[in-house]
């Protein structure tokens, strides 16, 4: 019988999902499996919403941002009888193995489903850099490059009108994006949720910018990851309603921060997000190699028939881990890569 898999993404967008789709479904056709992609996440197992992915259609996309097959944050896990739905589709469309591209929920559900009997493999992705047991999430690289260019603009409108800059940033859990490209940005202060800024913290920040003011040097960069906590609360974002209503969005720290700044230094301050920004368009080259490491790792895991893992970045080696140790895990900030970032705070 002809062996097949199928393939999807869930959660959130990124730069890199397509050259991971491609690189599943070109080296899983290589090793003779037929390959469906299963359109917009889990939603599309259960609506029997496929599509036949073959070498010319997977062709001319690894530069493309977004997905191709779209995603969604649906979860059988919160569906009446949604793992059953789940088990009788990957049986009504004879896939051996379902191959997952997904962020720390998409992959917890996975590793859930998994024990149930599900055999599915992982491929960490999320410009957060937030999942457990691997290095780098494709897409990670590609919002750090696209912070590290508006922080760079945001610097020479600073200096020009001697302002200080806030800019926000995504990483609800973890402030991977906030560090890596205020770092690269060379930013005077780097607010991350694993920091929460307390009055203590806030009266050093404020002091640090008049310092630099009295030293003469009258712009000032502030990167802000949007979990950030100022005053023992986080800021969630007002948006529409929607039907699918987790995680809530988050957003707006750095407009009070902003307000705070100006109000006790009296140093003229603006402030701007990146938003969804930050999550489309073209991946890096980093990312398209990184997914494609993982898409050809994912198919030779199952082609051994191992199941219940994920693909993960560990030094420059492609490994796999279970899935299991990074169930309903969030990986934070190595705090000794912020410590080197805070060397050139101020
Ligand atoms: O992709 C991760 C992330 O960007 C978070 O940093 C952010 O809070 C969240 O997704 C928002 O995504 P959405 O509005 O698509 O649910």
């Amino acid at each position: 019988m002809q062996r097949k898999i199928g393939v999807l993404t869930g959660g959130g967008d990124c730069p890199g999902l397509n050259a991971g789709i491609r690189a599943v479904a070109k080296s899983a056709i290589q090793r003779g499996f037929d390959v469906l992609g299963i359109r917009d996440g889990w939603k599309g197992l259960l609506d029997n919403e496929t599509i036949v992915l073959d070498r010319d259609n997977t062709s001319g996309i690894i530069d493309r941002g977004g997905t191709i097959l779209g995603t969604s944050r649906v979860s059988p896990l919160k569906i009446e009888n949604g793992p059953r739905k789940v088990f009788d589709a990957v049986a009504r469309l004879g896939l051996e193995a379902l191959v997952v591209l997904g962020g720390e929920g998409t992959l917890s559900v996975s590793s859930k489903l998994f024990r149930m009997g599900l055999p599915v493999v992982g491929i960490p992705k999320t410009i957060d850099n937030d999942v457990a047991e691997t290095n780098f999430t494709i897409g990670f690289q590609t919002a750090v490059q696209i912070a590290t260019d508006a922080l760079d603009r945001l610097r020479s409108t600073a200096a020009s009108h001697h302002r200080v800059m806030l800019l926000e940033v995504m990483g609800r859990n973890a402030g991977w994006i906030a560090t890596y490209a205020g770092m690269a940005n060379g930013a005077e202060a780097i607010l991350v949720p694993e920091i929460p800024m307390d009055n203590a913290r806030l009266e050093e920040l404020y002091s640090m910018l008049m310092r630099r003011y009295r030293r003469g040097v009258n712009f000032s960069i502030i990167v802000v990851a949007e979990g950030t906590m100022l005053e023992g609360k986080k800021f969630e974002a007002p948006s529409p309603a929607t039907a699918i209503s987790e995680p809530a969005r988050l957003g707006g720290i750095a407009s009070v921060l902003g307000s705070l700044i100006q109000s006790k230094t009296d140093l003229e301050t603006r402030v701007s997000s990146l938003g969804y920004i930050q999550r489309g368009g073209t991946p890096v080259a980093y990312d398209r190699s990184l997914a494609t490491g993982f898409g050809v790792k994912a198919t030779e895991t199952i082609e051994s028939k191992t199941y219940g893992v994920m693909t993960a970045i560990k030094g420059n080696r492609i490994v796999t881990v279970p899935l299991s140790d990074v169930e309903d895990k969030i990986k934070t900030l190595n705090l000794n890569i912020y410590r080197v970032a805070e060397v050139f705070f101020g």
